[in-house]
């Protein structure tokens, strides 16, 4: 294992391990990073596995103790998520909650997990994926899953690109902070998703399509329905879908 310190951060990487999300549930200190070259039981969202070959996605997790109450910790998944959209670029944009797509297919994804003990936050750990140099995917992933490398051509220096996704975290993160809130980032985050004021479908047992108008403070997805009412989605309780495929 590498130890290195940048900033708040005290990176720690591994050439594999099970899963980072896993291993940072065992750290203690503020601002840990855990990164490894390859996963073997990495996790997805809804139970799903997210392996990597060694070296073509950066898969890491940040170990964070925030003094915030447990009902606005999702919003970090977001915080994270606007973190990875900013080190990719422009060609890069959100898709509600914490997708980060290319040309309307997925390249990051965002596992977020929180612990409490005695009425407070233990950890909240935000584990992100980005698909880097991959070359290619399977076929059943070829429509929805993309990464740097088959967008731009070129092959990625992940430790620039892990670097730079952590000091865009850090700044987004103490926005956050100061208002535990999407007060101070809503404006950013808003302009660079994906499917705002075009037609999505609510994905939920009552769901429903209609305008995505962008979140709010709290994070919440508003939807304008076909009457004019505006609703707001919960991250977690529903997934949205562009009319036409995955965003
Ligand atoms: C998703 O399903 O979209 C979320 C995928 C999250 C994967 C990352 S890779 C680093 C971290 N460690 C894990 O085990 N999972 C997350």
């Amino acid at each position: 294992m590498e130890r290195t310190e940048l900033d708040f951060f005290k990176i720690e990487k591994f050439d594999e391990l099970e899963s980072t999300n896993e291993y940072a549930k065992k750290c203690s200190a503020d601002g840990t990073v855990i990164v490894a070259r390859s996963q073997t039981k990495g996790k997805g969202r809804l139970g799903r596995s997210w392996d990597n070959n060694p070296d073509e996605a950066l898969t890491f997790s940040i170990f964070l103790k925030p003094d915030v109450s447990p009902e606005v910790t999702p919003m970090i998944t977001l915080v994270s998520a606007m973190a990875v959209r900013a080190a990719v670029g422009d060609m890069a944009k959100i898709k509600w909650p914490n997708d980060v797509v290319i040309n309307g297919k997925k390249v990051v994804g965002i596992l977020t997990e929180m612990a409490m003990e005695d009425n407070r936050i233990k950890y909240v750990i935000t584990g992100i994926g980005v698909n880097v140099n991959v070359r290619t995917f399977a076929p059943e992933l070829k429509d929805k899953a993309t990464s740097l490398y088959i967008e731009t051509g070129k092959k990625q220096d992940m430790d620039k690109l892990l670097s730079d996704i952590l000091e865009h975290f850090k700044k987004y993160y103490d926005l956050f902070l100061k208002t535990c809130d999407m007060s101070l980032l809503m404006e950013e985050y808003n302009s660079t998703l994906v499917n705002v004021n075009e037609r999505v479908r609510i994905v939920a047992a009552d769901g429903f399509s209609g305008i995505a108008r962008g979140i709010d403070r709290m994070g919440e997805l508003v939807v304008e329905k076909e009457n004019g009412e505006l609703v707001t989605v919960r991250s977690g309780e529903v997934s949205v879908r562009g009319i036409y495929g995955y965003v």
